[in-house]
């Protein structure tokens, strides 16, 4: 819903549960009022409330009053002291900006944004374009709103309206005032192998900065932040999310005024960006999702998972079944034939397997990490009869055919990097810094994605290949291009993610029935940006079943479980050496999309059995991780347990997965509330034989299962008809 008041220039922006107002104020700026709740308009109190924020229109001095003006988008060097939204920067260097409201308009649905991923569909536009009153700046503001979700997606477009070029150095997205700062904000931080950790700390005085500049989303930081109210917990409280539908380096701050109301803003990292943008040029920022919960950080959670699932993931992948995987990576790593690959793939349709996922290695020349990316052949004479033999062997046995690409790399040894050297991000004469011994292609040149597609699509094209794993495995740096002008070098790492959503946009339309997985080495580019492209991604190269439940929370904050790529891997864990029941490893990846990630053929006759009843049991709740709702039941950060349910969106059933992270004794009576069940509704738990209505499994809850560490339970929980 969207309503302009006319006369007082308001404009009320509702979601099912939110209402967000701005108005135009005398001065003519435009001006943040409410975001919270559904509120009924008053006339009255709005102006009450917001004229004490506002500049006056005749006051002479009126433009310091900017510095407490909740605005909707800052602006620098005339009266406001706070961090921009934007910086423009004219012919002469002069670079102060004051955007005044000039016009809006309303219209259905969602803007496209021409090669970034944005919402797809439905909704109700909102967009207020404001001048710069000191430069041929135009801004317009997108706001989008679903009458179904409670996310707000917000961006901003800059236009050159002027015949003189002018160069941008900060471009957000978006800019939202709350009027006090009594939060904590929580972020998703981590490392390779251990991505996306929830930490909350208070907002206090001056700028929390959550951040990359590494060219990607990245491990160390999600770009993402919550506002919790204090008190706020899972199930109960406000909070606010502020997600960025962006892949590459992007900053969010937030930034608590002197008179205590906090700037939050974000998107493309200002650090080190510029962007020349010559007259009647635009320039599109990445979308941000706003989410506003009563319901707890859980309701939040929710909200977003419905909402990329909806409104941002391909619609014809987002509910769509998904393969159960058997991935050769930690089975083999470089050290295969194909003989060793035969065998796991006898062994994975001997267990129920779908899909047999062809992991690194198998191009170039590629024994080690030390060479060949880039060099997108069949390496023959290490898979005697090619790709070909390996998709045809799939077939006989009733599995389709998975592999794995690193499209953006390329190896200083390689046959690429002889013949094009200028293909990868760097200067000459400057020794780049190496991961992984490898370099970043530049996606800034259309010539080099172009080089991209044609050898994938080739690859695609030889043989039955229906499941792509993307990985990327190093972050940029020497940011410099030897394809842009010196006054555009801070344009690289803008243009190459738009380089990468290039790639990923013709690759998945010219291959529409393959199913694309993304991955970063892990999890280092788990955004929603990537899941517009790829329904699912790899979550974190860490596969032990104790870290892995850490990381799926922390994950589960804002992305469906669906999203998540979960396997069970081999003990001791390759990542940590731990040693886990093979039951707990099953259990916790089940709660994504499932997978293996071991040599099939060295499982017991035992576990072979546990294998094909996982698969089985997989299958039966695939629906929950596609469709359900997922609610934390106990959190492993701050407890001796993990506990995670998926519960359907018709309330008939649930799954529960629980792990024992840490025995303490004679903890005999701790229970469990199962959340997010219907009251009304009467449930058998059918592992505890006990049948109780949704309210009592809430209010009382369930004897929590008393295991030894790392032990896990898996509960199926249906309505049982009264
Ligand atoms: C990093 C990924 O996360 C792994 O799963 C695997 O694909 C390796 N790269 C291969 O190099």
């Amino acid at each position: 819903m969207i309503k302009y008041e006319r006369k007082a220039r308001v404009f009320i922006l509702g979601g099912k549960s939110f209402d967000y107002v701005m108005r135009v104020n005398a001065a003519g700026y435009l001006q943040f009022v409410y975001y919270g709740a559904k509120i009924d308009y008053s006339p009255s109190l709005t102006a009450a409330y917001a004229d004490t924020l506002a500049p006056k229109p005749d006051d002479f001095n009126m433009n310091m009053a900017l510095d407490c003006m909740p605005s909707e988008y800052g602006g620098f060097g005339r009266g406001d002291f706070r961090a921009p939204s934007a910086v423009v920067v004219q012919k002469d260097g002069f670079c102060a900006s004051e955007f005044a409201y000039a016009s809006h308009e309303i219209k259905d649905g969602a803007p496209a944004l021409d090669g970034m991923p944005h919402v797809r569909r439905g909704g109700k536009t909102l967009s207020v374009t404001l001048k710069d009153k000191t430069s041929d700046a135009e801004i317009t503001l997108n706001y989008t709103v679903f009458d179904d979700s409670d996310i707000l997606v917000k961006n901003a477009v800059i236009k050159n309206a002027g015949a003189d070029a002018f160069e941008l150095r900060k471009a957000f997205s978006f800019c939202t005032e709350l009027p006090d700062s009594a939060f904590d904000i929580m972020r998703l931080h981590g490392r390779w192998a251990n991505e996306r950790i929830p930490e909350a700390t208070p907002i206090g005085h001056g700028t929390v900065r959550v951040e990359s500049a590494r060219g990607a989303s990245s491990h160390q930081m999600n770009p993402f932040v919550a506002l919790l109210r204090k008190g706020c917990s899972e199930e109960l409280g406000e909070c606010y999310g502020f997600n960025l539908i962006y892949s590459g380096s992007f900053a969010i701050t937030a930034e608590a005024g002197q008179y205590g109301a906090l700037r939050v803003q974000g998107g493309i990292n200002d650090f080190g960006f510029s962007w020349r943008l010559r007259a009647g040029e635009s320039f599109v920022t990445p979308q941000a999702a706003l989410a506003y919960s009563a319901g707890g950080l859980g309701q939040m959670s929710r909200e977003y998972a419905d909402f990329f699932r909806n409104y941002v993931i391909d619609p014809k992948k987002a509910f769509a079944p998904r393969p159960i995987v058997v991935n050769n990576w930690e089975a083999t790593y470089f050290d295969f034939d194909r003989d060793k690959l035969f065998a796991i793939i006898d062994e994975a349709a001997a267990l129920g397997i779908d899909t047999f996922v062809l992991d690194d290695g198998w191009f170039g020349k590629r024994d080690d990490d030390l060479s060949g990316l880039g060099d997108w052949f069949v390496n023959d004479k290490k898979l005697r009869g090619g790709l070909k033999a390996v998709a045809a062997h799939c077939a006989q046995k009733g599995l389709t055919f998975g592999l794995w690409f690193e499209p953006e790399m390329i190896s200083e040894d390689s046959d690429l990097f002889r013949a094009h050297p200028d293909y990868a991000i760097g200067k000459d004469g400057v020794t780049p810094c190496r991961s992984r011994n490898q370099l970043v292609l530049d996606f800034t040149r259309p010539d080099v994605v172009d080089y991209v597609f044609e050898r994938v699509s080739a690859v695609l094209r030889s043989c039955d290949i229906s499941y792509v794993k993307w990985d990327m495995n190093r972050n940029i740096t020497e940011f410099f291009s030897r394809a842009l002008p010196a006054d555009r070098q801070g344009e690289l790492a803008h243009r190459y993610i738009l380089g990468v959503y290039g790639l990923a946009e013709k690759l998945t339309a010219a291959f529409p029935d393959v199913f694309f997985e993304g991955c970063a080495g892990g999890g280092g580019r788990f955004d929603g940006g990537m899941l517009y492209y790829f329904p699912q991604i790899w979550t974190s190269d860490d596969t032990d079943a104790f870290e892995r439940a850490k990381i799926q929370w922390g994950t589960s904050t804002c992305y469906p479980a669906s999203a998540m790529s979960c396997h069970v891997s081999a003990c001791p864990n390759h990542q940590t050496q731990r040693i886990t029941p093979l039951s707990t490893r099953g259990a916790v990846a089940s709660l994504g999309a499932f997978g293996y990630e071991l040599d099939l053929t060295k499982l017991t006759d035992g576990e072979r059995d546990e294998v094909r009843a996982q698969i089985r049991d997989y299958k039966s709740i695939s629906e929950l991780v596609l469709r359900g709702d997922t609610y934390r039941l106990s959190n492993p950060f701050d407890g001796d347990y993990f506990c995670v349910a998926l519960v359907s969106k018709d309330k008939t059933a649930a799954y529960v997965v629980g792990e024992r992270v840490h025995g303490v004794p004679c903890d005999y009576n701790r229970t469990l509330k199962i959340r997010g069940l219907d009251p009304d509704k009467l449930y058998e738990v059918e592992e505890l034989g006990v049948t109780a209505s949704g309210r009592t499994l809430d209010g009382m809850g369930v004897l929590l299962p008393r295991l030894p560490d790392f032990g896990a339970w898996a509960w199926h929980i249906t309505e049982k008809k009264k």
